[in-house]
Formats: structure tokens, C-alpha cells, sequence
């Protein structure tokens, strides 16, 4: 995928790779920092300069001498001590603008020429206990990065690495026999018991005051897991019991937030169980493991407790049991050899930053990130927390974690008051068709505007409201731009017929040409996105693009403009409203509806 940017950056390393005879060079062109000198600046040549040690305008100037970019910008220009600006020449932007508006799928995007095979593992809940806001985040941002991966034409893998193992079983396990109606009979298959599993949330919170409250259900709980461990048949279906119905939950609210995610993806703690004596043989026996105070630790260099002393990276506990890290190595390694990854991302929330850098380090120390000789990507993509209004990790009133459903529900009440106030007349089956569009994607819309990084404060207020960088404002822009189009129609005029022949655009009034620019750079914001995995770039981009069409559009009448104008402003409604869509639900996964 060539954007703008890219061949900009060819060409002119390619120009200081003549002029210098040097070939480690590199343009680093950037959107400029300030529109006046043009819409992109070259950065290559000061650290260039420096490193020969040479005058920086000087070796600009000539650099420029080289260059031939005549087919795409104005004369470029030497600027302070050294920067090159560029402008786009109108000529090109139409140019640009036909080819992409032809292209009915892609926006005239081609894939990019060396795909690779990328293992996306995202969401992962943890079974029967709260799925929270944090998974929130780590679904959607992880589904807005395979759907960006996808995109530029690499084969993402999803995997939902859940966390369905562990001693909790015991207690969800003897839980289920609370109440029974029948008694357990060892050997038969899974008696139902008439515990509602239909709320795990429920579920877990009570099975665990049990656990503490009652020494013998305690005692029980521990003999399950015993019997879970060693295989015992009942329990292993009373364990897919639980499963199955904690993933469907979850399916129900991946399905509501346009998240790609089935069941086919998920591939959990467990299914690593029987590989984990391997991971610690196997480390063992490269010397990379060793015992200390009974448990089996690896002591990747580089990291230090508070007190200076080397940080175990534990594999094994002195009771054998296994670690959330000893799963983590071997689903590395599965995902190396098995999946074939070229790349593996990781997506969770910054409290794990320590777990993943020592996890690299010690798949690297053992050589597991190699395949055929190459090193395979290892990425750990952060975010921060949801705050509440008070600053502090978003919760209920009376303090509990926040559910996902009654958030994405009480979202989509509020849309519900929106659309009304906007659209009183809409029948009440669409009024809620836009409602639900509404608020989930205002929910999700307000995640991802947000620097991924940072934590942010969560307002209903703030994502519903009608201006400023929010769903609702994104929702409103397309459909404003599709009734455009609907009176175009009314009054006879077909924006296909307009467009078919059209050869040439007529690019002279400043805000078509910034519009246009602006949709010829879409491509470039993909990339961005992509490239630092932050869809808060493609929020920006798209909200950007929204005020663009609205100063075009309040400057320049569409449906009233004289006849040889008119076709080159159809085709800039057309690409707006066909890029936004594009960006809303192929990209980001939010709904966009042709009418609010
Ligand atoms: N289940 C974990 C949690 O809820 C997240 C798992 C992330 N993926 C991984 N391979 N460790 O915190």
C-alpha cells in the first residue's frame, strides 16, 4: 500500500542517495507542522548533514537539484536549516482523486507487497469472572488493529486467549451443586444443577463468599480441583459447562460491538495444559532455568525487584503448579511453530508491561522467537484504565465493576434521546435501530479517539454529544452528506451519470482542494494506524475530514452549483461520505446509519 507519503520518502532518499553516494538515508517526511509552507516537509537531510558534516541547506539545495517530483508537487522549497517543503499540486490531487473514486472497495488502496502471518491475541476474559471495562478496551482496540492488519493484506490470526484453568474451577465446580435437585453420580455425565448459570457474574461472587465463608465447601471445592486436574470425566464436563456458558455471554456482547470474534478463536489457558511439563523441561535443560526456594524460575537479565536483587520470571511453583507465565511461553511457542506467526500482538492493559517485557526476553534467551532463522515480531500493545467522572477506575455507585451489557444499555437509552430530539417522526423501529448504532458507537468511538496509552475519563455526556470528535458527530457527517445525495436524486440528478465520463476536476476553490487533499491522504492514516497500532490516528483523520467537508460544503453550493462545477463537487461528497463509511465500519467497527 503506497500512500503519498511513501513515495514522497523513495524518491527523495533515493535523490540524497545520489547526491551523498551514502546508502543509509532517509527522507522522514512528515505531514508539515505548519499548513502555510506546504502539506508535507522532508526532515532526512539535517541529521544527514550532520553525519557527513557538511552545511544542511547547502546539502538540501542540492538534494533538491536531484529531485524530481514535478508529476506530484509544486517546486519543492529549502526551508530553515534544512527542511524540504512540499506541496501537492492540484493537477495530482484530482488525478489521485479519480483513480481512488473508481476504486469501489479498497478507495484505491493496494495491499501491501509483503504480507505477513500476524497472531492477534485480544479480549481474553477471564472465565466466570467479570468481564470489565478493561476488557473492554482490550476487545475492541484489539479488533480495530486485526481489521486494520487485514486491511493492508496481512492473514491475522485472532486468538482469544482466555483465562479458563485454574483452582477457581474448584468453587465454580462445587457451586454447581448448590441446591441440586439431583445428586452428583460419579461416572454419569453432567448433572445439571439448578444454579442459574445464566449470570456468571453472579455465579463466581457467590461461589467465592461460599469458599470463604464455609470450611467444608472450601474442603469440597479443593477436592474438585484435584479430581479437574487429574482428568476426572464429570468434572471435566462440568468445567465445559461453565465455560460454554461464560463464552456465550461474551459472545453476546462481542456480536453487539461488531467484534469479529467467534468461537473458533478462542484458545484458552487450557488448551496449553498438557504442553506446559515441556516449557519447563525444555528451559531446564538449556540452562536458562533454575530452582530457587523450590519454585523453577528463569532470571532474564535486566530485571531487578525493588531491592536490587535479579526478578524471577516463575515457571513452576514449589507445589507444581503452573503460572500464567509458563501458559504464556508455551502459547509463544505454539503461535511461533504451529500458527506460523511472522509477527505476534499482544493486547492488554499497562499493568502487564513487565510480564511481556520478561516473557520476550525469555523466549529470546531460549531462541523460541526464531523460525527458519528470522526473529518473529513480539508486540505488546498497552492502554490505560477507564476513569470514572471522580478521576478513579470506573465502577457502579455502590462500587461494583462496571457490567459491559448495562453500559453498552444505558448508552444506547441515551442515543435513544438523541435521535428523538433530532428526528421525533422516525418510526420507533428505526428510532431504535439508530439508537442501538448510536450508542455502541459512541461508547466504542470514544475509546479510540483516545491516545491508547493514557487513561481516560468515561462520560456518557461527552460520547453522545452532537459536536466535537464523538460517534454521533462521525454518524451525523455521513448522513448529512447521504441526504445530499438523496435530493441530489429527487431532483433528477444522478450522481453516477455526473461521474461516469468525467475526466477532469476542477479543483479551484481552496476548500475543494483541502478536502481533496485530505481524502487523497487516507491511505497515509491507515498506515500511521497501523504501524503504532493506535486507531486514535484514523479518529483523528476521520474527524478532520468531517470539518473539511463542512467548510467545503458551506462555501461551495453542490446540487446548486453551475453545470461544469458541479460533477467535481458530487464526486468530493461521494469520496467523503464513502471514506467515512469505510473508516466507521470497516475499520472501526462502528455502524454508520443513512439517516439520524
Ligand atoms: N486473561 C488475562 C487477563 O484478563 C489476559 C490475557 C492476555 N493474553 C496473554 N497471552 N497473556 O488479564
Amino acid at each position: 500500500m503506497k500512500s503519498v507519503v511513501d513515495i514522497l520518502n523513495d524518491r527523495i532518499s533515493a535523490a540524497m542517495v545520489r547526491v551523498t553516494g551514502r546508502q543509509d538515508c532517509a527522507a522522514i517526511v512528515r505531514s508539515a507542522t505548519d499548513p502555510r509552507f506546504g502539506d508535507y516537509q522532508a526532515n532526512g537531510v539535517m541529521a544527514l548533514a550532520k553525519q557527513i558534516k557538511t552545511n544542511p541547506r547547502k546539502l538540501a539545495e542540492e538534494v533538491v537539484a536531484q529531485l524530481d517530483l514535478s508529476d506530484i508537487c509544486e517546486p519543492p522549497e529549502v526551508a530553515g536549516p534544512g527542511f524540504i517543503n512540499l506541496r501537492l499540486r492540484p493537477e495530482y490531487v484530482a488525478r489521485e482523486l479519480l483513480r481512488i473514486t473508481s476504486d469501489k472497495d479498497r478507495l484505491g488502496m493496494e495491499k501491501g507487497s509483503e504480507p505477513q502471518t500476524i497472531v492477534v491475541d485480544f479480549s481474553s476474559p477471564n472465565v466466570a469472572k467479570q468481564m470489565h471495562v478493561g476488557h473492554l478496551r482490550s476487545t475492541i482496540i484489539g479488533d480495530c488493529i486485526w481489521r486494520l492488519l487485514e486491511f493492508q493484506g496481512h492473514t491475522v490470526v485472532r486468538q482469544n486467549h482466555i483465562g479458563d484453568w485454574g483452582t477457581q474451577f474448584g468453587m465454580l465446580i462445587r457451586y454447581m451443586y448448590q441446591g441440586a435437585k439431583v445428586s452428583h453420580m460419579h461416572g454419569a455425565t453432567t448433572v445439571f444443577s439448578v444454579v442459574d448459570l445464566s449470570d456468571m457474574e453472579e455465579f463466581y461472587r457467590e461461589a467465592k463468599r461460599l469458599f470463604d465463608a464455609d470450611p467444608q465447601f472450601a474442603e469440597e471445592s479443593r477436592r474438585y480441583v484435584v479430581k479437574l486436574q487429574s482428568g476426572d470425566r464429570t468434572a471435566l464436563d462440568d468445567w465445559r459447562l461453565i465455560c460454554d456458558t461464560s463464552l456465550s455471554e461474551c459472545q453476546t456482547i462481542y456480536d453487539r460491538l461488531g467484534v469479529q470474534l467467534t468461537r473458533d478463536d478462542v484458545r484458552g489457558e487450557s488448551f496449553y495444559n498438557d504442553k506446559l511439563p515441556t516449557v519447563v523441561a525444555d528451559l531446564k535443560k538449556a540452562g536458562l532455568a533454575t530452582e530457587s526456594n523450590g519454585a523453577v524460575c528463569v532470571f532474564p537479565p535486566g530485571f531487578k525487584t525493588k531491592e536490587g536483587e535479579p526478578l524471577p520470571f516463575i515457571i513452576q511453583k514449589s507445589d507444581g503448579a503452573y503460572l500464567y507465565a509458563t501458559t504464556d511461553l508455551a502459547a509463544l511457542r505454539y503461535r511461533v511453530n504451529v500458527l506460523q506467526a511472522g509477527r505476534i500482538v499482544y493486547v492488554t492493559d499497562a499493568r502487564q508491561i513487565q510480564h511481556f517485557q520478561m516473557l520476550f526476553k525469555v523466549a529470546e534467551m531460549a531462541g523460541w522467537n526464531q523460525r527458519d532463522g528470522k526473529a518473529v515480531g513480539l508486540v505488546h500493545v498497552t492502554f490505560g484504565s477507564v476513569l470514572g467522572e471522580d478521576g478513579r477506575p470506573l465502577k457502579t455507585r455502590s462500587g461494583e465493576n462496571v457490567k459491559l451489557k448495562d453500559l453498552l444499555d444505558e448508552a444506547v437509552e441515551r442515543a435513544r434521546a438523541v435521535v428523538q430530539e433530532k428526528n421525533p417522526d422516525l418510526p420507533p423501529e428505526q428510532k431504535a435501530k439508530i439508537a442501538e448504532a448510536v450508542g455502541v458507537g459512541a461508547v466504542k468511538y470514544a475509546d479510540y479517539s483516545n491516545n491508547r496509552t493514557s487513561d481516560y475519563v468515561f462520560s456518557y455526556d461527552k460520547m453522545l454529544a452532537m459536536d466535537g470528535n464523538t460517534a454521533p458527530y462521525m454518524q451525523y457527517a455521513y448522513a448529512r452528506v447521504k441526504s445530499i445525495e438523496r435530493k441530489a436524486e429527487s431532483r433528477g440528478v444522478s450522481i453516477q451519470d455526473d461521474l461516469r465520463d468525467l475526466q477532469n476536476l476542477d479543483l479551484s476553490e481552496p476548500t475543494e482542494l483541502d478536502l481533496g487533499k485530505h481524502l487523497v491522504r487516507y491511505a497515509e492514516a491507515i498506515e500511521s494506524a497501523a504501524a503504532d497500532y493506535r486507531p486514535n490516528y484514523l479518529t483523528s483523520y476521520l474527524y478532520e475530514l468531517a470539518q473539511k467537508f463542512s467548510a467545503f460544503y458551506t462555501e461551495c453550493p453542490v446540487l446548486d452549483a453551475p453545470p461544469d462545477k458541479r460533477p467535481t463537487r458530487l464526486l468530493l461528497c461521494d469520496l467523503t461520505a464513502r471514506t467515512i463509511k469505510h473508516g466507521l465500519s470497516q475499520l472501526l467497527g462502528i455502524q454508520v446509519v443513512e439517516q439520524m
